[in-house]
C-alpha cells in the first residue's frame, strides 16, 4: 500500500491550504474532493464535517472540501447542524482524483403528525417510477399500457402498529381516468399481439376500477396492470394521474382514503431520428432493411408485430426467440453510436427514449441532487454491455448501496421496489414494510421534485420527507433512527 511520504509534514499540507492550493498535493496519490450544498436551494454549506471514520477535513466557505486517501473503499459521512447526516461510499484508486458531491437535506421538522389523530394510515405506491405506453399500436408494441398500484394498510393504536392484509376491501379508482379507450387504440389490435381482454381491461384482467387484491408477499394489496393512459378522460394530457385508494370495513364504512401517483408517458421522440412524417413506418421500414424482417408488407396486409415476439422482454415476461438479442441489448447497442458522444452519455439522451424532457420521470431526490441516468446505469453501451456480459435487463439494476453505506442495502438479490426493511432495532417491524411504502418508487424518491408524489407522506406526515416519524404509525415518539444505524439528526 502507498503511504505518504515523510516529507509531507502537516506543516506543508498547512501551508498549501494556507495559499488555496489544498487541491493541489504532491504528498498523496489520490483524493476525495467536492461540493457540498443545500439539496433545495443548491447554496453550499461552509462548516460541514466529512469523515471516512479514519480521518476528517471541514468544507470551505464555496462548499468545497478535499480528503487526502489511499487507494481503497470508503464509507463517507458528513454531518452539518441543521441538517440531516447522510453517507456515501466512495471508491479511490491510486494517481486518480475521486469526486463525491452532497446535497443536503434539512432536518426534519417539528410539526404535529397528522396521522396521530387517525386510526388507520396507507402507504401506496406505483412499483416503477413510470411506465412508459404508446399512443399508436397500429404499426408495432414495445410496451402495452399496463400499470401497478400496491399498498400497506397499518391500524394505528396508543402503542402498538397492525399490519393489516385481510378483513377489509381495498378499493382504487381514477377519478379522471375512466375510459382509456378514449385515447389509445390498443384493445383494437390486442388479440394480434396475444391478449384477449376485453376494451378498458388491463392485460391480467384488471379494469381501470375496482379492488385491489391480496399480494402473493402476504404483506400488501395490489392492482397489477391497470391500462391507464398519460390523459384524462377530457383530453387533458397528464402523465402524473391520481389513484385514490379506499380501504373499508366489512361494513362498507371507510375506514380511510389516500391518494397515490400512477404514471405512465407516452413520450417517446423516435421522430427525432426516424422522421416527422411516419416515424412508426420508418422503425419497420429500418428494420425490414437491416435484418430482411418484412414488417412493411406485413403493416400493409393488417398484421401488426409485438417487438416481444423475437426479443426478449423481462417487462413483459416474454423469452423472444433464440439468438434474438434481448430488447434491450439490441435498442441500446444498435443506437449508442447513431447518438453524438455527449447524448450517449447523458440524461438528455436518455430522454430520447425514455419519458422525457416534458414528462420528466427522473424526478427523485438524487435527481434534485444532481445525478443523471448515466450516475447510476452507465451510457448507452453500458446498458448493452452489461447484458452481454450477464445482466438480465429489468432484473438486475442499480443499487441504493452503490451509492449509501451498506446499511441502506436492498435485501440479497432483490430489486429496490420489492426488498423489505430488515435492519429496524425494532426486530417485530422487520420483514413487514417495503422501502418504497417510506422512499417512494424508483426515480421518484422522495423529497421528490414533483408535487404529485409525496400525496401520502403529506397527509400522514405532515411534510414532503420520506417516513421518518415513527408516530405515523405508532404511538410514543422514540428517536431511534428507523435503520439499525441508530442515527439522530
Ligand atoms: C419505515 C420507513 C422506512 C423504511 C421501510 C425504509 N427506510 Fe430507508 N430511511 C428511512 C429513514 C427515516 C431514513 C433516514 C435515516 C435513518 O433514520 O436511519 C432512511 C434513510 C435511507 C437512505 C439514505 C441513507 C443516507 O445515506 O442518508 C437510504 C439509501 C435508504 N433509507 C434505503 C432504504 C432501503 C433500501 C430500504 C429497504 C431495504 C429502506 N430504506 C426502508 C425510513 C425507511
Ligand atoms: C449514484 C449514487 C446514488 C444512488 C445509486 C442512490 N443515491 Fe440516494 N443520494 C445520493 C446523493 C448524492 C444524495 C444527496 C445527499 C448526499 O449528498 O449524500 C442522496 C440522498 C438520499 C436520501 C436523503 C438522505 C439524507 O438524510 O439527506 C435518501 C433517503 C436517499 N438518497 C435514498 C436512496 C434510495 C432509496 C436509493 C435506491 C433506490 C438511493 N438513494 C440510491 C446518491 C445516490
Ligand atoms: C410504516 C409504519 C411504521 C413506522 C413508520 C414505524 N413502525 Fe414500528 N412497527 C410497524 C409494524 C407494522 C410493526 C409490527 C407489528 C406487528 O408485529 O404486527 C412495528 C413494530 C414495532 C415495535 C414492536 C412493538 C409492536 O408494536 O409490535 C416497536 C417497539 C416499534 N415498531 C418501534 C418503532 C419506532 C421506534 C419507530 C420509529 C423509528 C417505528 N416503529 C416506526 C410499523 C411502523
Ligand atoms: C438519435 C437518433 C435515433 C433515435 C432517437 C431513434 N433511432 Fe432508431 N435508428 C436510428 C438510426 C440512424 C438507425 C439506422 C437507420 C438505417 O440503418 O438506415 C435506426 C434504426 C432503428 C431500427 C432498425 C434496427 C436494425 O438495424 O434492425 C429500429 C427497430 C429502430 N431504429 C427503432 C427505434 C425506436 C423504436 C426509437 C424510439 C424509441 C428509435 N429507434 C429512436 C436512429 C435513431
Ligand atoms: C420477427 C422477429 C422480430 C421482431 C418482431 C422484431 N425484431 Fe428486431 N431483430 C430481429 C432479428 C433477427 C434481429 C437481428 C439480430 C442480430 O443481428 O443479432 C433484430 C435486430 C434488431 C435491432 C438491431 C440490433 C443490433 O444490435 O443490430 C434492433 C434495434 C431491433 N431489432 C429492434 C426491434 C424493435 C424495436 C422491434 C419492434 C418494433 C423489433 N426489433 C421487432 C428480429 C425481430
Ligand atoms: C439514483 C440512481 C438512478 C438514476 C439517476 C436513474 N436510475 Fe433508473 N433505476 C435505478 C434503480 C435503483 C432501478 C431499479 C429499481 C428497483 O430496483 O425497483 C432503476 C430502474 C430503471 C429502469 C427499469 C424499470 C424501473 O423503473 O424500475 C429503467 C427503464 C430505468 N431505470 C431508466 C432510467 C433512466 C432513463 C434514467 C434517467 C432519466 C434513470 N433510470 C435514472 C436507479 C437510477
Ligand atoms: C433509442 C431509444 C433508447 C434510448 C436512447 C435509451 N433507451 Fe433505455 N430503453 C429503450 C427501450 C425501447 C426499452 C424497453 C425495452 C423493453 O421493453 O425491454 C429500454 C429499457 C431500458 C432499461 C430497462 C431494461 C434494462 O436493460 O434493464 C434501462 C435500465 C434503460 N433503458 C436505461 C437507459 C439509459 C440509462 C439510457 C441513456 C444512457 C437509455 N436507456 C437510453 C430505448 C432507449
Amino acid at each position: 500500500m502507498k503511504r505518504p511520504s515523510p516529507k509531507c509534514s502537516t506543516l506543508a499540507i498547512t501551508f498549501l491550504m494556507m495559499v488555496g492550493m489544498a487541491g493541489y498535493n504532491p504528498c498523496w496519490a489520490a483524493s476525495i474532493s467536492g461540493v457540498v450544498k443545500d439539496l433545495v436551494t443548491g447554496l453550499p454549506i461552509a462548516g460541514a464535517a466529512i469523515s471516512d471514520g479514519r480521518i476528517q477535513t471541514t468544507s470551505g466557505s464555496t462548499g468545497t472540501y478535499i480528503l487526502n486517501e489511499l487507494a481503497g473503499n470508503y464509507t463517507l459521512t458528513i454531518t452539518k447542524s441543521g441538517y440531516l447526516t447522510t453517507t456515501q461510499v466512495a471508491t479511490v484508486t491510486n494517481n486518480a482524483a475521486t469526486s463525491v458531491d452532497w446535497a443536503l437535506t434539512k432536518n426534519y421538522g417539528t410539526q404535529a403528525i397528522p396521522a396521530a389523530r387517525m386510526n388507520y394510515v396507507i402507504f401506496a405506491w406505483n412499483d416503477l417510477g413510470m411506465h412508459c405506453a404508446q399512443d399508436d399500436y397500429s404499426y408495432f408494441m414495445v410496451l402495452p399500457p399496463f400499470n401497478t398500484v400496491k399498498a400497506q394498510v397499518f391500524r394505528r393504536g396508543s402503542e402498538e402498529a397492525r399490519l393489516i392484509t385481510s378483513g377489509v376491501t381495498v378499493t382504487y379508482a381514477f377519478p379522471k381516468k375512466k375510459n382509456s379507450a378514449l385515447h389509445t387504440n390498443f384493445w383494437a389490435f390486442a388479440p394480434q399481439y396475444g391478449f384477449n381482454v376485453p376494451i378498458n381491461v388491463g392485460l391480467t384482467g384488471t379494469p381501470l376500477a375496482g379492488e385491489m387484491k391480496p399480494a402473493a408477499d402476504g404483506l400488501s394489496w395490489e392492482a397489477v396492470g391497470i391500462p391507464i393512459t398519460p390523459y384524462n378522460d377530457d383530453g387533458t394530457w397528464d402523465p402524473y394521474g391520481t389513484a385514490v385508494i379506499t380501504v373499508l370495513d366489512s361494513a362498507g364504512r371507510s375506514l380511510q382514503t389516500a391518494n397515490v401517483v400512477a404514471p405512465v408517458s407516452t413520450e417517446m421522440m423516435c421522430s427525432n431520428c426516424h422522421g416527422t412524417v411516419n416515424p412508426q413506418l420508418d422503425v419497420l421500414q429500418k428494420h425490414d432493411k437491416n435484418v430482411g424482417t418484412t414488417f412493411e408488407a406485413d403493416h400493409a396486409r393488417g398484421i401488426v408485430h409485438a417487438c416481444a415476439e423475437c426479443h426478449s422482454d423481462n417487462a413483459l415476461g416474454a423469452p423472444g426467440k433464440p439468438g434474438v438479442p434481448s430488447l434491450s441489448e439490441a435498442m441500446h447497442g444498435f443506437h449508442h453510436d447513431k447518438f453524438s458522444p455527449a447524448d450517449r452519455a447523458s440524461t438528455n439522451g436518455c430522454y430520447t427514449c425514455h419519458p422525457g424532457p416534458k414528462t420528466q420521470c427522473m424526478r427523485g431526490i438524487m435527481a434534485q441532487a444532481g445525478k443523471g441516468c448515466v450516475d447510476c446505469h452507465g451510457d448507452m453501451a453500458k446498458v448493452a454491455t452489461s447484458i452481454q456480459n450477464g445482466r438480465q435487463p429489468w432484473v438486475q439494476e442499480p443499487k441504493c448501496a452503490d451509492c449509501h453505506s451498506a446499511a441502506y442495502a436492498e435485501n440479497t438479490n432483490t430489486l429496490y421496489r420489492n426488498s423489505l426493511l430488515k435492519n429496524s432495532v425494532e426486530g417485530d417491524m422487520n420483514n413487514k414494510i417495503f422501502c418504497v411504502a417510506c422512499h417512494n418508487s424508483p426515480h421518484a424518491e422522495l423529497i421528490s421534485g414533483n408535487a404529485a408524489d409525496p400525496t401520502i407522506s403529506m397527509k400522514f406526515q405532515g411534510d414532503n420527507y420520506w417516513i421518518w416519524s415513527c408516530t405515523v404509525c405508532h404511538g410514543g415518539s422514540s428517536r431511534l433512527g428507523m435503520h439499525a444505524s441508530n442515527r439522530r439528526n
